[in-house]
């Protein structure tokens, strides 16, 4: 136990000094030619410049789009490509140089799950999400005048920061297209990047129709995030990288969007090792993956907003599809609450940050959707960490709120001295701390001499819940607690 401790303290140091080493000017002998950069900084901004004072010429939400402009060649539902180890190999060979290959350590929860528990940290790339592995492959493949062109993408989030990083290192000028509701943190990152940023669209169908009218328009070559054939072959290097750091794991549960990540750690594992079982968890308010098994094609799946916003893809990428569903073992829907907890435990026993999309394996497993892993080895790739901060602060209080830890009770007691005080110490010889109180005298229908009181108490554990909540019972025959009023 001890040693593995210290591998895994090994691993993340050994990873935060080749990731600052990256992040440094290397010298050129330890690049393939591909890393080098296509244009200078200075014409990599001109060349962008130029993009960015064309496309605000134009009334976006005007644009007459045909069906033609919306074809996309790489993502044909018709002539679907089904990945291939080779070209899993090739791109894990390519991205090595720019994306750090990340730890995978041993969980603290696993006793808690009663599983050998390995979290996979892609949330510790520079983006702070996966998407790079794909971004960083699709970019150095293209050909010489595509680098010149440059390429566009519609993302709300990690695949748009991932292509305007990469776009930066490599000196390939990107164009990203985000809807309105993208996070104002990720929208002023992408810039950051230097990248030409347009926020339009009112969800993501918008922005990607945009998106592919504009790569028409200036020859700039579309990438999709998650169906892309080259952005599925990148995301297919965290499978490799898993096998050569948990040789004999049993399963591996991976969060599902539009399946490109799926897809590649599917065909990555089960070429090396059939008998790795795969597990794919969605969202059960983004069931794409899920309708696409039942209908035996990509369809339509309405998509309701969801803490794991990564993951609300309503049709999933068909080559992800074909490639995917003849390989995975298992699909699990994964409920609201639970990616609330699987984000609060990351950050309380793990100290990790991570979003809800990343979280959703871990959940999976803590709502209890996967027995047959008890006593299993199984790795949970904890693929993204770019969570808002207010976001985050919600999502813990939900957590808290989910995982039974805090209650919230209203009680009618007499208005007289004293009585608050008999309530506190009942409180307090329970063991449950006191976070908020509020009182309401007007909107009764009791005595004039009663008050209602709200009170938000601070329990250890769902086992203290309930020995607070019986004590509270029994003293205060009207107590109404929050779960009973819903
Ligand atoms: C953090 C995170 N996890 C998982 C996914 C799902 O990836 P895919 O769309 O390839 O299924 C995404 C997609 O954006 C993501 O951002």
């Amino acid at each position: 136990m001890q040693n593995d401790i210290d591998d895994d303290v090994k691993q993340e140091k050994q990873f935060t000094k080749r990731k600052t080493m990256m992040n440094k000017k290397r010298p050129p002998t330890h690049m393939t030619m591909l890393d080098q950069r296509f244009f200078s900084d200075a014409d990599l901004h001109e060349r962008q410049q130029k993009l960015e004072n064309e496309i605000k010429n134009l009334d976006l939400l005007a644009l007459d789009i045909s069906e033609d402009d919306l074809y996309d060649e790489w993502c044909d539902p018709e002539t679907p490509r089904i990945l291939s180890f080779e070209e899993i190999a090739a791109a894990a060979y390519r991205i090595k140089y720019g994306v750090e290959k990340t730890p995978c350590t041993h969980s603290h929860l696993s006793r808690v799950v009663d599983m050998d528990l390995y979290f996979k940290k892609d949330f510790l790339l520079n983006t702070g999400s996966f998407k790079e592995r794909g971004a960083r492959n699709t970019l150095m493949i293209l050909s010489r005048e595509e680098k010149a062109q440059g390429i566009i993408a519609a993302s709300a989030g990690n695949h748009a920061l991932a292509v305007c990083y990469h776009g930066q290192q490599l000196g390939i000028p990107v164009v990203v297209v985000m809807p309105r509701h993208a996070p104002i943190m990720k929208v002023n990152n992408c810039k950051s990047y230097g990248a030409v940023v347009i926020v339009k669209g009112i969800d993501l169908a918008e922005s990607k129709r945009i998106a592919l009218k504009l790569g028409k328009l200036f020859g700039l070559r579309y990438i999709n995030g998650f169906d892309h054939p080259h952005i599925l072959a990148g995301q297919g290097s965290l499978g490799l990288e898993v096998l050569d750091q948990v040789p004999d794991v049993d399963a591996i549960v991976v969060p599902t969007g539009g399946g490109g990540l799926l897809a590649g750690i599917a065909v990555a594992i089960k070429s090396v090792n059939p008998h790795v079982q795969i597990i794919a968890a969605e969202s059960e308010r983004a069931p794409g993956f899920a309708a696409a098994m039942k209908a035996g094609r990509p369809t339509f799946a309405e998509c309701h907003s969801t803490l794991a916003d990564g993951l609300a893809v309503s049709v999933v990428g068909a080559n992800a599809y074909a490639t995917a569903a003849p390989l995975i073992d298992k699909i699990v829907a994964v409920n609201e609450e639970y990616i609330a907890i699987a984000i609060l435990r990351l950050v309380e026993v793990e100290k990790a940050v991570v979003e809800g999309a990343g979280a959703t394996g871990l959940a999976a497993i803590l709502q209890g959707l996967l027995p047959e892993l008890k006593g299993k080895k199984v790795v949970i790739p904890l693929c993204g960490g770019n969570i808002d901060t207010t976001v985050l602060g919600r999502v813990l209080e939900r957590g808290l709120v989910a995982d039974k830890r805090l209650l919230k009770v209203w009680l009618t007691v007499s208005d007289r001295p004293g009585s608050l005080a008999h309530m506190c110490k009942l409180f307090s010889n329970a063991g449950a701390s006191v976070k908020d109180i509020y009182h309401e005298r007007a909107w009764l229908k009791s005595d004039m001499f009663s008050v209602q009181i709200q009170v938000v108490l601070e329990v250890r554990d769902r086992e203290h819940a309930e020995e607070v909540t019986k004590i509270i019972s029994e003293n205060y025959e009207d107590a109404i607690f929050y779960q009973d009023h819903l």
